[in-house]
C-alpha cells in the first residue's frame, strides 16, 4: 500500500482551492487513511507569522526577492517541522499550495525566473509532491470569484497582467510535470469538484 505521501493543491486566487482541501482530507480519512491536512504559506506558528508579513496589504512596498524568500523561508520551516516527520510517519499531508506557487507566482508572476527553484530546493531539502491536483480555472473568473468575497490580500490585489503570467507559469509546471499534475475543472460547482478530485484520489491510490 502506499504511504508517505504528499498530495498538493495548486491554482489561481478563487479557483475554490481551500474548500476541496478540506473535502478531499474528509474523503481520505473516511476511508482510514492517516491524514496531515495542512496549508502554505503556514501549517507552523513561524510560517503562518512570516504568511502575515507576506500578505500584509500596508507593505506594498516589499521588494520581490524579499517576497520569494519570505515564502521559501516559511516552506522549510513548514517542511521541517510538519511535512518531513508526518512523511517519515507513513502519513499523507494534504497541502494547500506547495513550491510550484512560487513557481508560478515568484518565478512567472513576478519575472524572478529560475532563482525560485534554487531557492526553494534549498528550502525543502528534497520533499516532492507525489500527486497535485489543478484547479483549473481563467484568471479573470478566478478574480471575480474572490472580489466577491471581500478583502484581498497584497497578492490577490495584483493586476490581472500579473494574475495571467501565473496561470501561464502554471501551464510550463503541468507540461513538466504530467505524471503527478491531475487538471480539474474548478468552474463546476464544488459538489462536482470534489466527487472528480475523489475518483482522481481512488484511482491513483489504487494504482
Ligand atoms: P492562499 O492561502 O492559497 O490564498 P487563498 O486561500 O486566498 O487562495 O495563498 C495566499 C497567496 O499567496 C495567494 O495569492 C498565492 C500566494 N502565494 C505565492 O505567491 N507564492 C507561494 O509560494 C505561495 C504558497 C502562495
Amino acid at each position: 500500500m502506499k504511504k508517505g505521501l504528499l498530495i498538493t493543491f495548486e491554482g489561481p486566487d478563487g479557483s475554490g482551492k481551500t474548500t476541496q482541501v478540506q473535502r478531499l482530507a474528509q474523503h481520505a480519512r473516511a476511508l482510514g487513511y492517516p491524514i496531515v491536512q495542512t496549508r502554505e504559506p503556514g501549517g507552523t506558528a513561524i510560517s503562518e507569522k512570516i504568511r502575515e508579513v507576506i500578505l500584509d496589504v500596508s507593505t506594498p512596498e516589499m521588494d520581490d526577492v524579499t517576497e520569494a524568500l519570505l515564502y521559501a523561508a516559511a516552506r522549510a520551516q513548514h517542511v521541517s517541522q510538519v511535512i518531513r516527520p508526518a512523511l517519515l510517519r507513513g502519513d499523507i499531508v494534504v497541502c494547500d499550495r506547495f513550491v510550484d506557487s512560487s513557481i508560478a507566482y515568484q518565478g512567472f508572476g513576478r519575472g524572478l525566473g529560475a532563482g525560485v527553484a534554487s531557492i526553494n530546493a534549498f528550502a525543502v531539502q528534497g520533499v516532492k509532491p507525489d500527486l497535485t491536483f489543478f484547479l483549473d480555472i481563467e484568471p479573470a473568473a478566478g478574480l471575480k470569484r474572490i472580489s466577491r468575497s471581500g478583502g484581498l490580500d497584497r497578492l490577490e490585489k495584483e493586476t490581472l497582467a500579473f494574475h495571467k503570467r501565473v496561470y501561464e507559469g502554471y501551464q510550463e509546471l503541468i507540461a513538466q510535470n504530467k505524471e503527478r499534475y491531475r487538471i480539474v475543472d474548478a468552474g463546476l460547482d464544488a459538489d462536482a469538484v470534489a466527487e472528480e478530485i475523489q475518483s482522481l484520489f481512488d484511482a491513483w491510490m489504487a494504482e
